[in-house]
């Protein structure tokens, strides 16, 4: 429930992606593949990929510093930081050290895990504790490093993904630009996207076992989560628009989670929106999990093509199953 007339505004956006390009024709040379494949397939040319030595506190710290500028906010403003993540450098959490990074001393901050919806999921549950009042500046990021994850001898999965860090920062407001949201699971499904924890069994004592492991690579049914998406996507977008109170031909821009250019052709075409009001960027970067919707919204926003007040249906959808949508108004004006 929204309580004493607050709102909120999204006031500023920061992206950080790693240096190492990985284009196809690299990819072909470490597995069975094709640049002309994965283009047709996917819409993906080339992908982020971090260093050994960058870690996702690093990426996430600076795709939050860029939002807070963008924002015209100092890190001591942020009062809350949520680190949308499923490969965090720590299981206990990565949140709290990018809050040590950003120097943002005033802040509480943990992680949300909700793979490729993680974003969506962060801004509703971000946006809850300014209705409440509780907090006025928040600082949301979805950063991935999913690369540590794939496996690479696994030429249906390890051609996807990218590594990448988005920030935005929510303030309160007078007007409440978040128009519409709704959120959906599915853990029935849930093992056709993993990245499971691997046991290896541990006897402690004789009739105490434990275990130990770690965390075995990424695994996809990659035409059950395609059907998935282009199933419950537009489904959801409608949903958050009929709360909204608006139909699709209201919206400005598309802002999909960029996992597959097919996926988002699909849905803008059930959506009846024209591709030009489409955002896609995955051509360079790939699916970068949580990060992949921030670091177009920031791109599209650098370059002007989104503008204040432009009305912007966001959608992520992924592992779990989850899968959720957000109609926002972008700026503070
Ligand atoms: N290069 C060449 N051939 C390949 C490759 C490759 N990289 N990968 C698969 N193939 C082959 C398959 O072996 C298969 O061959 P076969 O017909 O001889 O058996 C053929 O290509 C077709 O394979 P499909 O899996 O049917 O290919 P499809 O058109 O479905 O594309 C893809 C696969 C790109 C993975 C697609 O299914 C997809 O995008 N799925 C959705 C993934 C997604 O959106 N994930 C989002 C969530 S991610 C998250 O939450 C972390």
């Amino acid at each position: 429930m929204k309580n004493l007339g607050l709102g909120i505004a999204i006031a500023g956006s920061g992206s950080a992606t790693p240096t190492q390009v990985l284009s196809n024709d690299d990819l072909s040379r470490i597995v069975d593949t094709s640049d002309e494949w994965i283009s047709s397939r996917t819409g993906i040319k080339n992908r982020r990929i971090a260093s050994n030595e960058e870690s996702l506190a690093d990426l996430a710290a600076r795709a939050g510093q860029n939002a807070i500028a963008a924002a015209g906010l100092a890190a001591d403003d942020i009062d809350l930081i949520i680190l949308a993540t499923s490969t965090s450098d720590d299981l206990f959490g990565t949140a709290a050290r990018v809050q040590h990074l950003i120097g943002a001393t005033q802040a509480a901050a943990f992680d949300l895990t909700a793979a490729c919806s993680g974003f969506v999921f962060g801004l509703v549950t971000a946006s809850q504790f300014i209705y409440t009042g509780a907090y006025r500046n928040i600082l949301l990021i979805g950063a991935d490093i999913l690369s540590r994850w794939v496996d690479w001898n696994d030429r249906a999965t390890c051609i996807l993904f990218g590594d990448g860090a988005g920030a935005v920062v929510l303030q309160a407001s007078d007007r409440d630009r978040l128009l519409g949201f709704a959120l959906s699971s599915d853990g029935s499904q849930n093992q056709e996207l993993n990245l499971a924890y691997q046991a290896q069994p541990n006897p402690l004592t004789d009739n105490i076992t434990t275990s130990t492991g770690g965390y075995q690579a990424i695994t996809m049914n990659g035409r059950e989560v395609y059907r998935f998406a282009v199933a419950k996507v537009p489904d959801i977008i409608s949903k958050a628009l009929f709360r909204a109170n608006l139909e699709a031909s209201a919206i400005d821009w598309l802002l999909l989670h960029q996992a597959n250019q097919r996926i988002l052709d699909a849905v803008a075409s059930r959506l009846d929106i024209p591709s030009e009001k489409t955002i896609s960027n995955l051509a360079n970067y790939g699916n970068t999990s949580a990060a992949s919707i921030p670091i177009a919204l920031d791109e599209a926003v650098r370059s002007g093509k989104i503008k204040p007040g432009d009305t912007i249906a966001a959608s992520g959808f992924g592992a779990g199953l989850t899968w959720g949508a957000a109609i926002f108004q972008w700026g503070k004006e």
